[in-house]
Formats: C-alpha cells, sequence, structure tokens
C-alpha cells in the first residue's frame, strides 16, 4: 500500500500542494493526449443532451471546459472537487463562460451536497482512481455517485488503465516509474504526488475489472474504450 514520506495515504494535501504546475505536467506526461481524451470523454458525458451535469473532482476544470464549450445553453453545469487551490485555477478558466455559468462547488465526493437522482450525466477525469485506489472510502464513493445520478443516467469515466497487451503493459509500467514519477517529482516539487500517481497507475484495474466494480456497484451498460492501447480509457456506465 502507498504511503508518503509520513505515513499518510496520499489526501487532499497532494491535491491542495500540485496546482501550480498541474496542467503543465498533466500535459508533459501524456506526451499532449490528455486533452484529446477528455474532450472525447465529454462528448460521452454529452451524448444524451443532459440537462444536469456534474464534473466530479474536476481539479482545474480541464474536462469542465470541454462540457460547457459543447453543452446546451440550457444545461446546467457543476464541478466539485475538495482542493481549494485546484478550485481557485478552474474558477479564473470557467471565467470565460460568464458569471454564473459553471457552479463549482468545494466539498467530498462522499458527501455531495445534492439530492438523490439529481444529474443527468457525470463525468470524472483522472479522478475515479483517486477516489478508489487502496481507498478505504471506495465504497462510500461509488455509492454515493450512484445516489446523485438519474435512473438512466450516464456515468463517464476516463482513467489509467492496463494495456492488454504485455509488452505494451510492461513498457507503459517502467515509463510511469522512470518517468512519470522522477519528472512530475522535479516540475511540482511535489515527488510524494508524482510517486502515488505512478504506483496508482501501475495497480489500477484494467477495463474488465472496473466493469466488475460498476456492475457490482448497481450501475449496467457497461462500455470500455481503451485510449493509447489500453494506457488509458473511457469507461461509459447507466444507473
Ligand atoms: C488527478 S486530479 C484530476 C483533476 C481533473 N479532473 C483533471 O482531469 O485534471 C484528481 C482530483 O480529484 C480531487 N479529489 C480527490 N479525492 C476527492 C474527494 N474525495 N472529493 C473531492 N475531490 C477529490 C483532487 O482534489 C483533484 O483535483
Amino acid at each position: 500500500m502507498f504511503r508518503d514520506e509520513s505515513g499518510q495515504r496520499p489526501t487532499q494535501k497532494i491535491f491542495t500542494e500540485v496546482p501550480p504546475k498541474y496542467d503543465f505536467l498533466n500535459r508533459l506526461l501524456t506526451l499532449n493526449m490528455d486533452e484529446g481524451w477528455r474532450k472525447k470523454t465529454a462528448a460521452k458525458v454529452l451524448e444524451n443532451k443532459p440537462e444536469r451535469v456534474l464534473d466530479l473532482c474536476c481539479g482545474t476544470a480541464d474536462l469542465t471546459m470541454h462540457i460547457a464549450r459543447n453543452a446546451s445553453e440550457s444545461a446546467e453545469l457543476f464541478g466539485l472537487d475538495f482542493s481549494h487551490t485546484m478550485l481557485e485555477r478552474a474558477k479564473e478558466k470557467v471565467a470565460i463562460f460568464g458569471e454564473g455559468r459553471v457552479k463549482l462547488i468545494q466539498g467530498d465526493a462522499g458527501n455531495m451536497p445534492f439530492e438523490d437522482n439529481f444529474f443527468d450525466a457525470i463525468g470524472i477525469s483522472f479522478g475515479f482512481r483517486n477516489l478508489t485506489f487502496e481507498n478505504p472510502d471506495a465504497q462510500l464513493h461509488i455509492s454515493e455517485i450512484f445516489r446523485v445520478l438519474k435512473p438512466g443516467g450516464r456515468f463517464v469515466i476516463v482513467e489509467t488503465s492496463q494495456p492488454s497487451n504485455k509488452l505494451i503493459r510492461w513498457g507503459y509500467h517502467q515509463y510511469m516509474k522512470f518517468f512519470t514519477a522522477p519528472i512530475g517529482g522535479i516540475f511540482s516539487g511535489n515527488r510524494a504526488a508524482y510517486d502515488y500517481l505512478a504506483y496508482s497507475g501501475n495497480n489500477y484495474w484494467s477495463i474488465p475489472e472496473l466493469s466488475d466494480v460498476l456492475k457490482k456497484a448497481g450501475f449496467s451498460k457497461t462500455t470500455g474504450t481503451p485510449l493509447l492501447m489500453g494506457v488509458s480509457a473511457i469507461m461509459v456506465a447507466e444507473k
């Protein structure tokens, strides 16, 4: 199990400290592919023309931006994250859509300030691993997402995954360990955050494993699409 130098599992602290270089490092470490993946994810979030949409664990609002650019004008858009520093950066970005277009809320995914069956669609980009990997609150997070989604609503996850080809999987794990962790650590000044990214990424669920977890939680119609030979994946599930 991952522990940082103080013996703690990574928590809110990590996501409060990384924002200054967070977006730049996402582009660098994914060789600029992450934004294309979010764009595809937003398209899947918006596929059924939802009227109420949540970007869960929105961070600096990269997925929110794609959603806001393409959602119908009448759609109500929300972003939720527990890191106020991430949200500060998010606020600057969504300001281009005008006051109140996107409601950004500081809150915990395990206890969301929304009624049951509130959203038509929920998207999450590179946040589901944090909510579920070696996380004692994993089940709480999943059942809370299920609770706030309407019956028939879509839950769309883009997340690191596991290539099914063993050689590619090995290469990806080496990349995470020997490029992502040290380079992320140097640029961000927070090696623990990027050690955690490499460790959790290398040990996270494959598409079939993620699909099983979602089905056990009550979701149906799960469809996984590999990105870059399975290094990441988009998963769509329905409540
Ligand atoms: C890896 S970042 C992803 C941010 C953004 N979605 C993106 O695509 O870049 C994970 C985000 O999840 C947030 N987060 C992690 N656990 C959370 C929780 N329990 N409740 C709310 N936000 C959480 C962190 O603050 C962080 O902004």
